[in-house]
């Protein structure tokens, strides 16, 4: 039986603890798509737990933000899964409270993996015209921060639209030694230094169509290698 991987939530900035010898949960006892089978090694975080989360994540960012318009900005592509589950929570808090919540959504598209790597180099895609930052209170939502690297270019490119104040939420936060930059003011869950795929994050592309968040197989990484 799998131990319970959770030592300790600790008061919202830092998110759930998963230590380093979390072992995921077997795939027997999750279902999963068809075609995936062979490419996981196990179910890291099921798809329910994220979800759970992610609602009380909403909750925070309410508490935090919730007598102020928003401009919620989505980091593609790998943050539209976690962006429009925190999004559809916060508007059904606003729904329930006496807070309502003026949200816009925008989105900005990064990419810096190749296979599970990460290269040197940001590329901000099809570069928005962001000038609708100017002014406005931003929550950046961006599924996973690792070194901080990109999260740093980013934060320093939004700065530029001059923003009145800017927050972040991460699902996930990587812990790496050589971190840079801070740390979002939202997290999840942090986790140890492992490649992970699913809920929208992915492998070359590929495991965006998985709802649980895994661990790639050996032969995985082999299968969709590029
Ligand atoms: N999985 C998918 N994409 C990523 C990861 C990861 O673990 N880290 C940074 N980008
Ligand atoms: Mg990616």
């Amino acid at each position: 039986m799998a131990d319970f991987p959770v030592i300790k939530a600790e008061a919202k900035c830092g998110g759930i603890v998963i230590k380093d010898e979390w072992p995921g949960y077997h795939l027997d006892l999750f279902t999963f798509p068809e075609h995936y089978s062979g490419d996981l090694e196990c179910v890291y975080l099921p798809h329910g737990i994220i979800m759970d989360r992610t609602e009380r994540l909403a909750r925070d960012i309410m508490d935090d933000l919730g007598d102020h318009d928003i401009v919620v900005l989505c980091v593609l592509k790998g943050g539209y899964q976690f962006c429009a589950d925190l999004v559809e929570y916060i508007k059904a808090l606003s729904r329930n409270s006496n807070k309502s919540l003026l949200m816009r959504v925008d989105f900005i598209r990064l990419k810096s993996y190749l296979n599970d790597k990460s290269t040197e180099d940001l590329h901000i895609v099809g570069a928005e015209d962001l000038s609708v930052l100017n002014g406005k209170n931003v929550l950046i939502v961006e599924a996973i921060v690792d070194t901080g690297k990109t999260m740093k270019a980013l934060l320093k490119h939004v700065e530029t639209f001059k923003p009145k104040m800017v927050k972040v939420a991460g699902l996930l936060v990587k812990r790496v030694e050589n971190a840079v930059g801070r740390s979002p003011d939202y997290v999840g869950f942090e986790i140890p230094n492992r490649f992970v795929v699913g809920y929208a994050l992915d492998y070359n592309e590929y495991f965006r169509d998985l709802n649980h968040i895994c661990v790639i197989s050996e032969s995985g990484k082999m299968k969709y290698k590029i």
